[in-house]
């Protein structure tokens, strides 16, 4: 099963930032552990970062042609983006909303999200175990429909 890994603004700086909210882990780091968990999984992962809102809603819509699922860290345009709530919507495949901090226990425009209500469902607040949570649940929905 393929599963597409998306992170959207400024996880690229995870590590260098905020660590009370996001971890001292950077990226790469994350993606390391995810990538040694989905092999135990039986899961095979893509990896795509980038801080434009445009160059995201196409990987959402590649990962729709090319995975079976989606792990998606959309980080601030969670709370701003239409097109992606679109992109989500229209991608085929299913999509899980993650996030490392806990929104809903911060700031108060980081408590709406665009995306949650196209999304399968949200992981949130278990620090980079929120991504391998999403990933558990694909491998138990994947084995389910085999
Ligand atoms: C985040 C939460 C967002 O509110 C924030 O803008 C991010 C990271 C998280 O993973 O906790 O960039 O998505």
């Amino acid at each position: 099963m393929k599963i597409a890994v998306i992170n959207g603004p400024n996880l690229n700086m995870l590590g260098r930032r905020e660590a009370r909210h996001y971890g001292s882990l950077t990226l790469a780091e994350i993606n390391e552990r995810l990538q040694e968990l989905a092999h135990g999984l039986g899961l095979e992962l893509s990896f795509f970062q980038s801080n434009h809102e445009g160059e995201l809603v196409e990987a959402l819509q590649r990962a729709g042609q090319e995975a079976e699922g989606v792990v998606l860290n959309a980080g601030a345009y969670t709370h701003t983006s239409v097109a992606m709530r679109d992109a989500v919507a229209c991608c085929g495949a299913p999509v899980v909303e993650v996030h490392l901090s806990n929104p809903q226990a911060r700031e108060e425009f980081r408590r709406v999200s665009l995306l949650a209500e196209v999304c399968q469902g949200s992981v949130a607040g278990f620090g980079w175990r929120s991504y391998a949570l999403a990933l558990w649940w694909f491998a138990q929905e994947g084995s389910r429909s085999a």
